[in-house]
């Protein structure tokens, strides 16, 4: 391993925000047991925020940001992992507490890693990313109506925030589920991409605004929220008896305003994902069905893949609800 190496570097001092990329020094990699030289690391939600001011959740600086990477093991301190073993690492507060994969090395905690699963490589993995992950996790949780809970046919699910990382993989994901996708979207001209993923349905973000009832017409057997926010309470309302709700973002806001009728009339579930604090059992699970969900072509023809210097002007469009798709980091590009 190199002595000094490429990072990008998050810092706050007297109250100015400042983010350049960096050398930094193999003795700045302070946490874990094992050293990654990394492949990839992805642009996800969280990591917008931390770019822009560090979101309130990164509290020391300077700072290494970056919530995910792959990439192959260059020194293990333990037996579970060799030498030349590539390893996904998603959340467990990387990028947020620890120094994350924006950096040409990082050192982590072995119980945060887990194996490449044999059929994906490391770019594969962070065109997922964490916002993959969380995808996956989230349509898991609606298919359980029918596996978990035995309830009746999962049919109609909606998507929320569709174009973004989350949804565009959830979309694709609970499509290939079986499932009708009905996909929510501000971006007018998105219908093609979203029914390209294999959505049936594409509505207007309009079309949660305002007023809710108690209860509402219900149609949705399942719902994947990325937004939260407002658009939450007439969710509820329009879910089906028996159906999953799995939230997983707050792109629209942190709040909501709902009722327990949903809940107690219907049986409405409201299953909260945090993908950061899953266990190691479930990230195999989650990452061994890969193979069989997702259509890498498709994510390959969304995905764009920045260097440092593009990953500082692309964050920016994240926040602002302009981008759509996925966005992997090349920390050799
Ligand atoms: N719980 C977890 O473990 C976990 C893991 C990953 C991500 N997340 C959260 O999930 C959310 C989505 O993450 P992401 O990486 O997919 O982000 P993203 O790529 O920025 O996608 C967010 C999408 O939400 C929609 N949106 C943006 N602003 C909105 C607003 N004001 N009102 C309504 N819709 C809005 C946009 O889609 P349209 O233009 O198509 O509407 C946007 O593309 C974030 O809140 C993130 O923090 C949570």
């Amino acid at each position: 391993m190199p002595e000094k190496f490429k990072a990008l570097v998050i810092d706050n001092q007297n109250e100015k925000f400042t983010r350049d990329i960096k050398e930094i020094n193999s003795t700045d990699l302070k946490d874990g047991n094992v050293l990654v030289k990394v492949d990839y690391s992805s642009l996800n939600y969280k990591d917008a925020l931390i770019l822009h001011n560090g979101g309130k959740i990164v509290r020391k600086f300077p700072f290494v940001p970056g919530i995910d990477f792959s990439g192959t093991v260059v020194e293990s301190g333990d037996d579970k992992f060799k030498k030349d073993d590539t390893v996904i690492l998603t959340g467990f507060r990387v990028g947020e507490a620890y120094f994350g994969g924006f950096s040409q090395y990082a050192k982590v905690d072995s119980n945060f890693l887990i194996k490449m699963p044999k059929d994906i490589d490391s770019k594969k993995s962070m065109m997922l990313g964490t916002a993959g992950f969380t995808a996956l996790l989230c349509s898991f949780a609606v298919k359980a109506k029918e596996e978990l809970l035995l309830g009746s046919k999962v049919k109609d699910v909606l998507v929320t925030g569709a174009t973004g990382g989350v949804g565009s993989i959830a979309v694709m994901v609970l499509s290939k589920m079986g499932y009708d996708v009905h996909a929510v979207t501000g971006k007018k001209d998105k219908d093609d991409y979203l029914k390209n993923l294999g959505a049936k349905n594409i509505i207007d973000r309009k079309e949660f605004d305002g007023e809710s009832k108690l209860l509402e017409k219900g149609v949705w057997d399942g719902v994947v929220d990325t937004v939260g926010g407002a658009s939450l309470t007439k969710i509820f309302a329009q879910t089906k008896p028996g159906g999953i709700v799995a939230a997983c973002g707050n792109a629209g806001g942190i709040k909501i305003n709902t009722n327990v009728m949903p809940f107690i009339i219907r049986g409405v579930k409201l299953w909260g994902i945090d993908s950061s604090g899953s266990s190691i059992k479930r990230r195999q699970f989650v990452w061994n069905e890969v193979v069989n969900l997702i259509d890498f072509p498709k994510v390959q023809s969304f995905t764009k893949e920045l260097s440092f210097n593009e990953l500082i002007e692309t964050y920016p469009k994240l926040l602002k609800g302009e981008f759509f798709g996925r966005a992997i980091v090349n920390p050799n590009k």
